[in-house]
């Protein structure tokens, strides 16, 4: 039975105290994994260098991280193993202490919106920026058009472009932005919105005149959002006075963007950990995840907890996510192709609602450890594995 179609597997207790030989081997009978991804995890998980030099450019050699797996987690009504990349010790135990809190109140409830991606067209020295903008917005169909002649298969596959909007940046310097909005289904979409971008451009400069700027997309994918709730109860959180002390902590992120700034790095310590396990531009994640943060022009927490009318804390994580489950390295990297095995999910949008789960885990369990006993205290402990190692600074 697969961890997928079971209620309960993601939980193994006493993981964390197994060798890494019977962690693998706990792995191997959920029947995940392939044959080839077993082996590969097993021999080290190393990527070969003619896979590296494929990947990237003057390349040496390859660099490895840990590879571990996030536990406890529930999300809509499902179990999932969490693959995670990430270096700093504490991340994996703290998401997956979260996820055991959350559990008993039913895990991690969320949705994605569709794939929908920005593609932006520059353009300025326009004469009269304003009705510019009126002619583009009536050709608004034709132009759809030829952003979807330039993606036929995504065309085919019941994606393309979907919208199109323009707005005024400057009267004096007569600059326009054009958004086309482009449903990239599981990918995640960079060079398709790319390539739309600049198939679209020279239809709209015909209209505009003026000189035409740059064709690339947003990484603020305001319109590719991922929600993500949970609640905890006192009883699980370690007692009211605990529960209420992380609601302070969260009000604190509302209000200043010093600890907000703070806390959104607390969150992306899980989701990029994951997104680096499971190949995922990070980079762009993290992009976008800042952007949505401070798209009011103050930086918010992208995650905060509120005390409900239940005595319970309730929490909820919005960002844009662009992530693919096609595409990317998936097709060559095997440590990434074991990690999507694992999580065994088939589209874009729960690979998007798993990652903003991570987030809110990561953001619980972060919260929960400075208003109770304080951040050190658990890391040092972990921490101490390094030097034990003589590897520590
Ligand atoms: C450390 O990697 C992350 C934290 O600073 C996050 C936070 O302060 O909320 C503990």
């Amino acid at each position: 039975m697969s961890v997928a179609d079971s209620s309960s597997n993601s939980r193994m207790p006493g993981f964390y105290r197994k060798s890494i030989q019977d962690r693998l081997s706990g792995l191997s009978e959920t029947g995940l994994l392939s044959d080839d991804s077993i082996s590969y995890l097993k021999d080290g998980g190393v990527l070969s260098t003619s896979v590296a030099d494929l990947l990237s450019e003057n390349v040496v050699s390859v660099q490895g991280l840990p590879l571990s797996v996030a536990l406890n987690f529930t999300v809509n009504g499902i179990d999932r193993l969490i693959p995670m990349a990430v270096e700093e010790p504490s991340v994996v135990a703290a998401a997956s202490f979260a996820a055991k809190m959350i559990r008993p109140s039913g895990g991690f409830c969320g949705e994605a919106s569709a794939s929908v991606m920005t593609a932006q067209i520059q353009l300025d020295g326009i004469d009269d920026p304003e009705s510019a903008a009126k002619r583009i917005e009536e050709h608004r169909t034709s132009l759809l058009k030829v952003g979807d002649e330039a993606i036929p298969k995504m065309v085919a596959r019941g994606g393309g472009c979907t919208d199109l909007e323009v707005r005024v940046l400057d009267l004096d310097l007569g600059l326009i932005v054009v958004h086309v909005y482009v449903d990239v289904g599981n990918a995640m979409g960079a060079n398709m919105v790319d390539t739309v971008a600049e198939a679209v451009a020279p239809s709209i400069h015909e209209l505009t005149g003026g000189q035409l700027g740059l064709r690339i997309l947003s990484n603020l994918a305001t319109r590719r959002l991922v929600n993500v709730t949970a609640k905890v109860t006192a009883d699980e959180v370690g007692g009211k006075e605990l529960l209420h002390a992380i609601y302070r902590a969260s009000r604190f992120a509302e209000l200043d963007p010093y600890r907000a700034v703070t806390h959104n790095k607390g969150i992306m310590n899980g989701i990029d950990a994951a997104a680096v396990a499971l190949g995922q531009d990070w980079r762009a994640i993290e992009a976008g995840a800042h952007g949505y943060a401070a798209i009011s022009g103050q930086i918010k927490p992208l995650a905060i907890w509120k005390l409900g009318e239940d005595e319970c804390l309730h929490g909820k994580i919005e960002l844009p996510m662009a992530v693919a489950t096609v595409g990317g390295i998936k097709k060559v990297h095997p440590g990434v192709q074991a990690a999507f095995e694992l999580l065994n999910i088939s589209s874009a949008q729960e690979l998007a609602v798993i990652l903003g789960a991570c987030g809110l885990a990561s953001n619980l369990a972060a919260l929960r450890a400075l208003a109770g006993e304080g951040i050190q205290k658990g890391h040092m402990r972990l921490h101490g594995r390094k030097h034990a190692n003589g590897n520590a600074q």
